[in-house]
């Protein structure tokens, strides 16, 4: 007989969600972790790790639009659902499931 553990998430809400303007990003700390939250002009949200992997650039600081965010910095494009890089001489960025209920954002850590 085996022993299962559930991975632990934690699960919190940022606050509502009209304090993301539609198109733009914000950044909340969580648990010690900066993560970017972003809202899509047609709604949708989406959150990844703030600092862009190239050299730290502010992800919620970029532009974002078609499931995509541009660093502000060195222009690097992510996938802001899978967080692949759209270039190759970069890597991957972290996602986390997020989501709107409520009027709030409640966003998930694992
Ligand atoms: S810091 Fe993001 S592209 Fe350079």
């Amino acid at each position: 007989m085996g022993i299962k553990y559930a991975a632990l998430e934690i699960v919190v809400s940022l606050g509502p969600i009209e304090a993301i303007p539609l198109g733009q990003g914000r950044t909340y700390v969580v648990d010690g972790r900066a993560i970017a939250v972003f809202r899509q002009r047609d709604g949708q949200l989406f959150a990844t790790q703030h600092a862009c992997p190239h050299r730290g650039g502010p992800l919620a600081d970029g532009i974002i639009g078609a499931g995509k965010v541009i660093c502000p910095l060195h222009a690097r494009k992510f996938d802001l659902k899978t967080g692949a890089s759209l270039q190759e001489d970069c890597c991957a960025i972290q996602t986390y499931p997020v989501r709107s209920e409520g009027g709030e954002i409640i966003l998930t850590l694992a």
